[in-house]
């Protein structure tokens, strides 16, 4: 008789998990679940961001394989920039090559979350489609983020999570998020409710994202226990072009993009 119960209360079990694409959610609200995308509700209270009048001028830059790490880690419009707790964005810093990637994302309408660098938006677009042939349905939430759409972020983190140390561990000040940057996209799927959770990690769009990404140029740039070194906790979801060189270096290796500007060309 026993077995009569446990088999349908097993099959609702397994549902449930399936359904929502995480088992025990409350584990992993201690880490950094939502940040961004509760956060990011806030952005409609930004002014749409000023772009500059008159283009910078910019120095000669040379290729991202053919500059010596410590300078691409810092030129503005190298793929491998390093943007972290240690080296910040100026606050009127806007990329000048963004545009809307072809991708599907859970709201309808302009926004500037649609928006990367072109040379990683033609490379997500090639990334999603790959993914798609593989049954699996991605899809973007967070992408370009102004210096000042950050400040509203963070400011929304220090309530939510008490204090400003304690946001800092999953949410970047304005200045330090890659997002500026135009070479972020945080994605996420209909599994997890759209959701930027821990356990998207776990999913096969999470463990597909870290077999493929770095083929078209994107490392997982938050990864899991590497948080003494990133100053950021997990983030399966925050995807970061590095261009396919670079990344195939960090993924191969098992490094961090600090560790790779760390080491030297031959490391
Ligand atoms: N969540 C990442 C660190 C950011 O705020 O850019
Ligand atoms: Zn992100």
């Amino acid at each position: 008789m026993k077995l009569l119960y446990l088999v349908p209360l097993s099959i609702v079990f397994t549902a449930l998990i399936f359904f929502t694409g995480c088992g025990d959610n409350t584990a992993q609200t201690i880490a950094p679940v939502e940040t961004e995308q509760l956060s990011e509700q806030g952005q409609e209270e930004v002014p749409p961001t000023e772009r500059p009048a008159s283009k910078p001028e910019r120095p000669a830059s040379k290729p991202d394989h053919l500059a010596s790490r410590a300078d691409s880690s810092k030129d503005l419009e190298s793929m491998v920039i390093l943007v972290n707790k240690h080296n910040s964005l100026p606050s009127d810093y806007v990329p000048e090559d963004l545009v809307e990637v072809d991708i599907s994302f859970p709201f309808e309408g302009a926004s500037d979350r649609k928006l990367m660098r072109e040379d990683a938006a033609v490379h997500l677009e090639e990334l999603f489609k790959q993914a798609a042939r593989e049954g699996l349905k991605l899809y973007g939430t967070s992408g370009y983020r102004s210096y000042q759409t950050q400040e509203v972020i963070f400011a929304r983190n220090v309530k939510k999570y008490g204090s400003k140390s304690a946001a800092n561990r999953v949410s970047a000040y304005a200045g330090q998020s890659e997002h500026q940057t135009g070479l972020a996209m945080d994605v996420t799927s209909p599994k997890v409710d759209f959701r930027l959770v821990q356990c998207f990690g776990d999913l096969p769009e999470g463990k597909w994202l870290v077999e493929n990404a770095a083929d078209y140029g994107f490392i997982i740039r938050y990864p899991r226990d590497k948080e003494n070194i990133t100053g950021y906790t997990y983030e399966p979801w925050h995807l970061r072009y590095v261009g396919v060189r670079a990344a195939g270096e960090i993924a191969q290796k098992g490094k961090t993009l600090e560790q790779y500007h760390e080491s030297d060309v031959w490391g």
